[in-house]
């Protein structure tokens, strides 16, 4: 093993699932790609004291780069001990997680590189070869006691390169066999939402399937399920990027009530990308409007580092219900 997770203080997501499927609320799992955003997500959960699933995807990582994502992991720790002794908190549980994994061999580059956690996306697969490669991924990560997420089901829009027109819902006859046969850890599903800013078209019904869930949560009951493309797309950030020059039509994402009552239930991870995005972008336009002498990349990825944490404590408190849940599995990881 190159780097184990442990020694970089980062925590699978054993312990965060099982408050979470019993404190009927879910985890951030929040995307990022650069140092300002990674900030904004850690001070954000720890001041609204909430565990946090940092997420990355291929293309983060090759983006920022294998090394550089290894400091940064090491670096956040640091930061966020001292952040936590300064304002008088106590610290969270952090875990370092692979988004939507392509192959077997990004899964193991990741854990040997100090990932607590994986995403082996098979879902493009027939069955019986998801089924096959998950089980793979999962055979090698629990040897080092990394947690393997799943998927079942493909979200409509773009997914890993991979264009879909439509949702294909997953099939709660599916699932238990899936689990069973592989040994995930936790599952993702789905049931309507979709990857981006566009999720609905204007005139369509903004409604995610509610009732599969609860189909698959009867099939799994206590049962890890997670939500990808989890975006609200907040129509203010919208509005700002419009104002200063930007071009985004019809950008609808999901209603918050919906996914908070998706967390109320089985599901126990929500992933939230394009909504940092917006918020960051239609920061930096508004800077450059007001300031357009301004060049320093503090003077605009400050204020956009700043609303960034603003957004993810809202949601944390308002929509996962996350918030102050970070004491509790704290205390189950030291038992
Ligand atoms: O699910 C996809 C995430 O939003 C990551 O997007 O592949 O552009 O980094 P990305
Ligand atoms: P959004 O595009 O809705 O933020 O979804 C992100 C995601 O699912 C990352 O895996
Ligand atoms: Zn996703």
């Amino acid at each position: 093993m190159a780097v184990s997770y442990r020694d970089l203080g980062f925590v699978n997501t054993k312990a965060m699932f099982s408050a979470a499927v019993k404190g009927g609320f879910a985890v951030p799992a929040y995307n990022f790609n650069n140092m300002e955003q990674l900030q904004a997500i850690v001070t954000g959960c720890l001041e609204s004291q909430s565990p946090v699933i940092l997420q990355v995807s291929k293309g983060a990582r090759d983006y920022a780069d294998q090394t550089l994502l290894r400091y940064m992991g090491q670096g956040v720790i640091e930061m966020m001990k001292r952040m936590a002794k300064e304002k008088g908190l106590g610290e969270i549980p952090i875990t370092m997680h692979l988004d939507h994994g392509d192959s077997y061999e990004t899964c193991v580059s990741c854990i040997e590189s100090g990932f607590s956690s994986v995403m082996i996306d098979g879902s493009h697969h027939p069955y019986e070869q998801n089924v096959e490669l998950t089980r793979k991924v999962v055979e090698y990560a629990h040897k080092y006691d990394v947690t393997v997420e799943g998927e079942l089901g493909i979200l409509a829009g773009v997914e890993d390169d991979v264009k879909a027109e439509h949702h294909t819902y997953t099939q709660p006859e599916e699932v238990q066999d899936f689990v069973a046969k592989t040994g995930v850890d936790s599952l993702a599903i789905a049931i309507g939402t979709s990857h981006g800013a566009y999720k609905f078209k204007p005139g369509q019904k903004v409604e995610i399937r509610l009732d599969i869930l609860h189909e698959i949560e009867k099939k799994l009951p206590g049962f890890p399920i997670v939500l990808h493309g989890s975006s609200s797309v907040p129509q203010d950030a919208v509005e700002m990027i419009n104002k200063y020059g930007g071009k985004l039509k019809d950008s609808v994402g999901i209603p918050e009530n919906q996914l908070r009552e998706a967390a109320k239930s089985a599901v126990c991870k929500i992933n939230i990308d394009s909504d940092g995005r917006l918020v960051m972008t239609a920061k930096i336009r508004e800077v450059f409007a007001a300031k357009p002498e301004e060049f320093d990349p503090r003077k605009y990825l400050g204020p956009a580092r700043d609303a960034l944490k603003n957004l993810y404590i809202a949601k944390n408190k308002n929509v996962l219900g996350s918030a102050g849940k970070s004491a509790e599995i704290m205390a189950l990881l030291k038992k």
